[in-house]
């Protein structure tokens, strides 16, 4: 999940590629690069490992100047992060450079072709084959227009990409190629410019061109040309941005991460608020199909909220086979589905690969898409048959956390309006969620506990999360959080199940997390907890009761939230997991915004 920028103008437009790319780098941030076509017709470049201001200090020392240019933020596929392997590459002959997302599933043999007639990869990249292949095609076919190179690239190269491409034959020129992974671009008056995301381009215009996935477009300053990958003349997707990307800003909080675990109870608001303007045509929505059957589809902490519903569907005694699928399995181990399925697709980004893929698979089987995202104008946003927005607001860190609370009340809507099929049913959800934004508040003000339990558990590498019915996706959340933002690993579980087996792994001391506000087993999880402090674990108990319980007080920490009912109690220990996570991280020194090895937006399978 790289982001990948390019533009050519009357001007110079060296800034206009990182400004673009500060807009990107939560696509990426292990390295960073530009290359412009300078001053005396050649390709100058400037590329470096590590974030996007490594970069910056590099072009304050060297700047380049062009009319004409390319740039990347990376995400380590193929080759460690280091300035060799950063984007963009070029070709040996200096003539063609390029930059690209998505991985090259046939490098290895490109590179063999390439070295059979005395070409040499310098990186331990996929991508730099393609400049390669571009220069080449250049030599034996002087002159080849943009159409040209694209046929020609996209017959040798089997994969997903975004590729921008800059040549010195043709300077004011640039490239751009979709398969599987988002472009888009503009064009105004005296200056084009691509993008992996529209955000990057509103600045210029908010009339956004979206190439559909199989398209490429070359452009100059004052045209472009849309066509398929076999030259045949296309139409790009048309846009308008109508949305804000105010530049978001840490508002005098220490981490992005804290600023929007505190606009939790905000954001909620804002998605009850969408739900609400979206609820008659959400219900005429769902009862024009005859729905027989639901699949959630999604990734990471966003299938979390899958789970949840599939459990709350039982909860209700939903009448109907209702599952959570991740999405890079379902394409390869797909359910049944047909006309009468509903995918519920959960997206932050909109743009994860996985999910995205899955879906096309299911709409080709007839499926109906149905997505809750928060990026509008998203590949799953335009995929989607109906899309209702999870409107959090922009999240910059890369730890999703208040995106992750209304995906658990968007799961919570859909449910509810698939059991209840009364006009009044949005008004009793949203009356409902609306304490729960209260509560998740009301968590937030208690930080100093939590902080106090995140002092206990992080100095433990290994951890579980127990949970039972609603609360398995609850400690989920706390797991993967603790992963990503701490460095921690937890593993999360059914509580009944860690008997079974795990509970051999119980250290004396280890931390165990002990979610118990799903009233319906809330004797059995209480067992549970008396059978790990029996074996020396840490118990580590969130609760949600009127009054604090002592018997729980006694087995264990204990961080009781008032009971908000099924099942909003759960979604509101979300809040929990995320501060104890955010804390934990901190006293572990971790770089909490930019977790290592992570990226905010998956756009690669
Ligand atoms: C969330 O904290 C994670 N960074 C990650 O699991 C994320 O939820 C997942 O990659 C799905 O992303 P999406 O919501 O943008 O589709």
């Amino acid at each position: 999940m790289c982001g990948i920028v390019a533009a050519t103008s009357n001007r110079d437009i060296s800034q206009d590629l990182v400004r673009m790319l500060r807009c990107l780098d939560y696509r990426g941030y292990d390295s960073a690069g530009i290359s412009v076509f300078g001053a005396d017709n050649t390709i100058d470049l400037r590329k470096k490992a590590g974030p996007l201001s490594d970069l910056e200090e590099l072009l304050a020392e060297k700047p380049v100047m062009g009319h004409s240019g390319i740039g990347h933020t990376r995400w380590a596929t193929h080759g460690a992060p280091s300035d060799e392997n950063a984007h963009p590459h070029m070709s040996s002959d200096g003539r063609v450079s390029v930059v690209h997302n998505g991985i090259i599933e046939n490098y290895r043999d490109l590179i063999n072709d390439l070295e059979a007639v005395g070409v040499e990869c310098v990186s331990q990249t996929d991508s730099e084959v393609l400049a390669h292949i571009v220069s080449l095609f250049l030599k034996a076919n002087p002159g080849a227009s943009g159409k040209d190179i694209v046929k020609h690239l996209c017959r040798k190269v089997s994969g997903a990409y975004a590729i921008a491409i800059l040549r010195t034959d043709k300077p004011d020129e640039v490239i751009g190629i979709r398969h599987q992974c988002p472009m888009n671009f503009v064009c105004t008056d005296g200056l084009a410019a691509i993008s992996s995301d529209i955000s990057s381009l509103i600045e210029y215009s908010r009339d956004i061109q979206v190439l559909k996935d199989g398209q490429a477009v070359v452009m100059t300053p004052n045209h472009h040309d849309v066509f398929d990958l076999e030259g045949n003349p296309g139409s790009s997707v048309h846009v308008v941005a109508d949305w804000s990307v105010d530049k978001v800003e840490k508002d005098g909080f220490d981490h992005f991460l804290r600023k929007e675990i505190s606009q939790e109870p905000e954001a909620l608001a804002a998605f009850i608020k969408s739900a609400a303007s979206n609820g008659e045509d959400l219900q005429a929505f769902l009862a024009e199909r005859d729905i027989r059957k639901v699949v959630f589809l999604a990734c990471g902490s966003a299938s979390y909220s899958g789970v949840f519903g599939s459990i709350f569907a039982r909860h209700l005694g939903l009448p109907m086979d209702i599952s959570s699928e991740i999405g890079s399995e379902f394409r390869y181990l797909p359910p049944h589905v047909d006309k009468h399925t509903l995918m519920v697709a959960v997206s932050q980004s909109g743009e994860t690969a996985d999910s995205i893929g899955a879906l096309e698979h299911a709409k080709s089987a007839g499926a109906s898409v149905l997505a809750f995202v928060n990026v509008v104008g998203s590949s799953i946003d335009r995929l989607a048959d109906m899309s209702v927005r999870l409107a959090a607001g922009p999240e910059v860190a890369v730890p999703s956390t208040k995106a992750v609370v209304n995906q658990f009340a968007a799961s919570s809507l859909i449910i509810s309006l698939l059991a209840d099929k009364s006009p009044n049913s949005v008004t009793l959800w949203a009356q409902k969620c609306g304490q729960l934004a209260e509560a998740i508040a009301a968590i937030i003000a208690r930080e100093d506990e939590l902080i106090t339990i995140a002092e206990k558990v992080a100095g433990h590498q290994s951890s579980f999360a127990l949970g039972r019915g609603l609360d398995f996706a609850v400690s989920q959340e706390m797991a993967l959080k603790l992963k990503e933002t701490a460095y921690m690993h937890c593993e999360p579980m059914f509580a009944g199940e860690f008997k079974h087996g795990s509970i051999s792994l119980i250290e004396y001391g280890m931390p165990v997390f002990c979610f118990v506000s799903d009233k319906s087993v809330r004797r059995k999880s209480i067992s549970n907890i008396e059978e790990i402090k029996a074996r020396g674990a840490q118990p580590v108990i969130f609760d949600a009761s009127l009054e604090e319980d002592p018997d729980l007080k006694a087995l264990g920490d204990y961080f009781n939230i008032p009971a908000l009912g099924d099942p909003w109690s759960s979604i509101a220990l979300l809040a929990v997991t995320h501060l104890v996570a955010y804390h934990s991280g901190l006293l572990r020194n971790t770089n909490v915004d930019r977790p290592r090895n992570l990226a905010k937006s998956v756009t690669v399978e």
